[in-house]
């Protein structure tokens, strides 16, 4: 199934207008993009152009009921100078799992990939390989009938962008555990990479922002207890040795790619975890008690991010100092060097770009 995708290209690179010292995290584009339609039941005109603006009927149904998925993956350079995609298999298995649950069409797996290939060659200069920077890639997928009625829609289109990035996070995190606001309820879209899932949690982060908070802690949308994930991340913390984190068998929690890989490296690593409800009450008293030794966040975008307190009613839970973190520098450094392709791939998680461009 080679040459299923056309490709136009840029006449111009803006390559030149990006400063690659000051990349920040998602606000440069590359030069190119590829596209696919759901039309008449099957994916057809995958193509790749020149970066553009959509022009859009107003009625097209996404803007208006939120028929609308998303995923994030990194490309790197190895020491070799070939570009490797980190797990972008499980990428596209989630997207299609989001895709199920939100009535889309799923997405051809090899189409993703041959698009990776081609998309990732045709702007692998854009591809920053200062530490800590990545080429950000952003597959979407939207509704794309034009209609004012809820339905499952006719069409669908299929984008992916590039971004080169630096860090989300430059620094550690203040999260806010809110009792006030909800993401996810067993039945509900929790699980899914489903936009309005993010969309939710913009207000809740303004409105902590003036406290001092840079991020919403979610709680579970039954008893307000349990915590679920960060707004842009997994979330895990280090009590007495052991890691604890939410388990994923309520539909609640996005099934993090990070959050798995954390996981396997930490059996490997012999550093004892749980995947399990875990209180507020629970992280409070370890605090009290002098237990609680890390808190991080997990996620394609922010990698291991440590958390630098976590609020909690009245409450401010201080999370010793970065230089105590054993556990979470730890997996931090272990799994740059797994997406970088700086240690052997024994799992097999690593994507080679094939840059065949015809
Ligand atoms: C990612 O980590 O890639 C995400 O999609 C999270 C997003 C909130 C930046």
């Amino acid at each position: 199934m080679q040459n299923r995708i056309s490709i136009t290209k840029s006449k111009k690179t803006k390559i030149d207008n990006v400063d690659f010292n000051d990349l920040g995290f998602g606000k440069n584009f590359t030069d190119h993009m590829f596209l696919a339609d759901f039309k008449d039941g099957e994916w057809q005109n995958a193509r790749i152009e020149p970066f553009r603006n959509f022009d859009m009927h107003p009625a097209t149904s996404f803007m208006h009921y939120g028929q609308a998925i998303f995923e994030g993956l990194k490309a790197t350079k190895n020491d070799k100078g070939e570009t490797i995609v980190f797990r972008p298999d499980m990428n596209i298995k989630r997207m299609n799992i989001s895709a199920k649950r939100m009535a889309m069409e799923e997405f051809p797996e090899e189409l993703f990939f041959e698009a990776l290939d081609k998309l990732l060659t045709l702007d692998e200069k854009w591809i920053p390989t200062a530490e800590g920077t990545s080429l950000y890639i952003r597959p979407f997928c939207f509704s794309s009938e034009a209609v004012v009625r809820i339905k499952k829609s006719e069409s669908y289109t299929f984008c992916i962008i590039l971004s080169p990035v630096g860090a989300y996070y430059a620094e550690p995190v203040s999260v806010y555990a809110s009792e006030k606001y909800v993401r996810a309820f067993p039945g509900g879209t929790g699980f899914a990479k489903a936009a309005g899932n993010y969309g939710g949690a913009i207000a809740p982060i303004e409105e902590i922002k003036d406290k001092g908070f840079d991020q919403i802690l979610w709680l579970d949308g039954i008893e307000k207890k349990y915590v679920q994930e960060i707004g842009t991340m997994n979330f895990a913390v280090v009590i007495n040795g052991k890691v604890l984190t939410a388990d994923l068998s309520e539909g609640t929690i996005l099934p993090g790619i990070t959050r798995d890989t954390a996981l396997t490296l930490m059996k490997e690593m012999n550093i004892p975890f749980e995947e399990r409800k875990v209180s507020m009450e629970e992280i409070l008293e370890a605090s009290k008690n002098g237990t609680l030794e890390d808190a991080f966040g997990m996620g394609t975008a922010a990698v291991i991010s440590y958390i630098k307190t976590i609020g909690y009613k009245d409450t401010i839970i201080d999370i010793p100092p970065v230089s105590e973190r054993k556990i979470s520098t730890l997996l931090r450094e272990a799994i740059i060097k797994q997406r970088r392709g700086l240690v052997e791939d024994t799992h097999n998680w690593i994507r080679k770009v094939n840059p065949v461009l015809a």
